[in-house]
């Protein structure tokens, strides 16, 4: 297979970042973006080497039933979604089939999977938008990066967000123009606009302006341009002054407008700061708290440990229907959160708020509580790299009666599933496949959809122990 060369093919299946794939007659597995299963298509080979191919799709040459007209114009080029040409039956059917997929290749489980918890809006659910501003050879650009690569599309709105992404981005191209700040460009690693980072709470919107220095100039410019705009915002500055791909540095300036906005679910207000997590997608976000509070099947006598707690909304929840939950998370703002929670709700006695990496707390904490409670039950919610062996071995040696996992990562949350069900163990730093007994059920495996027309699927577990 050579470079440049142009083949045709029918998509046999499609892979874990949404692209058809074509078995070619040599063994070669083509992935080609952008095509749907049973598809017969023609496409361009990119890259490849004896046994992988990266392609482009030429032209579809029999459609699928599955295929739907795109809504943004620049999909295929920014990197952001995978999935606008497909139903979204059709990427419900894709996501469920990569999870499912990932149980059996990474940890030999041949699971059910339940089917996928919708989002009430296909698009316009995002409440946080990240764009990149960079100064390239064509002058300052403000949009997304295309996908892999740090090729910076232009955009001016963006139909997954909710609203107010147009009017953000209209904000900050506009303040380039009239103030003359620098972007940043990546070569040079010169210039001030870097990233901005904003979330919408309620009917305010807490707004990240990331800069390659200590200040932002012309703050006040931009700050009147956002009360064009919005009614009611905040404007922190975060300094990031380091040479790699983290978005955000660790020191945050506030220049205008509420320290936090307060946000309320399940009759509990809590406070957003804008450095703690918040799920994305609000309507998926209740579906998916909802289904964690009833698989832990708490009661008055139960112990909760919440791993990965961001802003403890989801602690607050579950020590409202048990003895007590105790939080760990390691950002320091995001417990500042939660203990406001705890406070304002009136839950101090049942709530405790640790901060702390789990690796290095949650061995004792589960230990020391299972001395104490037979009915502990561990909900786990770690970030995409899933959680460290640490975390996963206290779960192995305590046993607790219910361990409730969330994950936006299939491929870490099947390995994790595979140690904790004792179908993967380690020889020596190698994880291998293992048949032994396992002390934990799988009881069911549900797809939250809180990312449609992208790749990205959450996904909620249920282990309860073996009687
Ligand atoms: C996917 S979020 C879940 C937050 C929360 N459960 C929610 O629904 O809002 C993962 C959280 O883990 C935190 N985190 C990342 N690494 C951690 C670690 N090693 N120990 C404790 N918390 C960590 C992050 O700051 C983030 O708040």
């Amino acid at each position: 297979m050579k470079k440049n060369e142009i083949l045709k093919g029918t998509i046999s299946s499609i892979g874990y970042n949404g692209e058809g794939i074509v078995k070619s007659e040599c063994g070669t597995v083509c992935f080609v973006p952008f095509a749907l299963l049973n598809e017969e298509v023609s496409f361009k080979v990119l890259k490849a080497n004896k046994n992988i191919a990266y392609c482009k799709l030429e032209k579809v040459l029999s459609s699928s039933k599955d295929r739907t007209e795109p809504l943004c114009p620049v999909f295929k080029k920014c990197g952001g979604c995978q999935l606008q040409h497909a139903s979204y039956k059709e990427q419900l059917r894709i996501k469920s089939n990569i999870i499912k997929d990932c149980f059996y290749k990474i940890a030999g489980i041949n699971v059910n999977v339940e089917p996928a918890v919708t989002s009430d809006n296909e698009y316009g659910y995002r409440n946080k938008i990240q764009f990149p501003i960079r100064n390239t050879k064509n002058g300052n650009v403000v949009g997304f990066f295309a996908e892999n690569s740090h090729r910076i599309i232009d955009v001016n709105e963006c139909p997954i967000q909710i609203d107010g992404a147009k009017d953000l981005i209209y904000c900050f191209k506009k303040f380039i123009l009239d103030s003359g700040i620098s972007c940043y460009n990546e070569e040079t690693k010169k210039g001030l606009l870097r990233h901005v980072v904003a979330r919408n709470i309620g009917n305010a919107i807490s707004i990240i302006v990331v800069v390659n220095g200590k200040v932002l100039k012309h703050q006040e410019t931009l700050v009147e341009i956002l009360k064009s705009k919005f009614s009611e915002f905040s404007l922190f500055v975060n300094e990031n002054t380091s040479d790699s791909n983290v978005i955000l540095g660790s020191k945050y300036t506030k220049i205008y407008g509420s320290d936090y906005y307060y946000s309320q679910d399940f009759g509990i207000k809590y406070p957003v700061m804008c450095q703690s997590f918040m799920q994305v997608n609000n309507s998926v976000k209740q579906k998916l708290y909802s289904a964690v509070l009833n698989n832990a099947c708490l009661n008055e006598n139960a112990v909760v440990i919440d791993a990965y707690s961001g802003a403890g909304v989801m602690t607050a929840m579950l020590a409202k229907k048990a003895n007590k939950a105790i939080g760990i998370e390691i950002v320091k703002e995001a417990v500042e959160s939660a203990n406001l929670l705890a406070k304002e709700n009136g839950l101090e006695d049942k709530m405790t708020n640790i901060c702390a990496p789990c690796e290095e707390v949650l061995p004792d904490i589960i230990s020391k509580e299972s001395l104490n409670s037979k009915e502990v039950v561990v909900v786990l919610d770690p970030p995409r790299k899933g959680c460290d062996t640490n975390v996963l071995n206290a779960i192995l040696k305590e046993k607790p009666m219910r361990v409730i996992y969330v994950s936006c990562s299939p491929q870490t949350l099947a390995r994790d599933i595979g140690i904790l069900t004792n179908r993967l163990v380690y020889s020596g730093n190698q994880l291998v496949k293992n048949e032994g007994e396992s002390i934990y059920k799988i009881e069911s495996i549900t797809p939250f959809d809180m990312f449609p027309h992208t790749k990205h699927i959450e996904t909620l577990v249920c282990l309860c122990k073996k009687a």
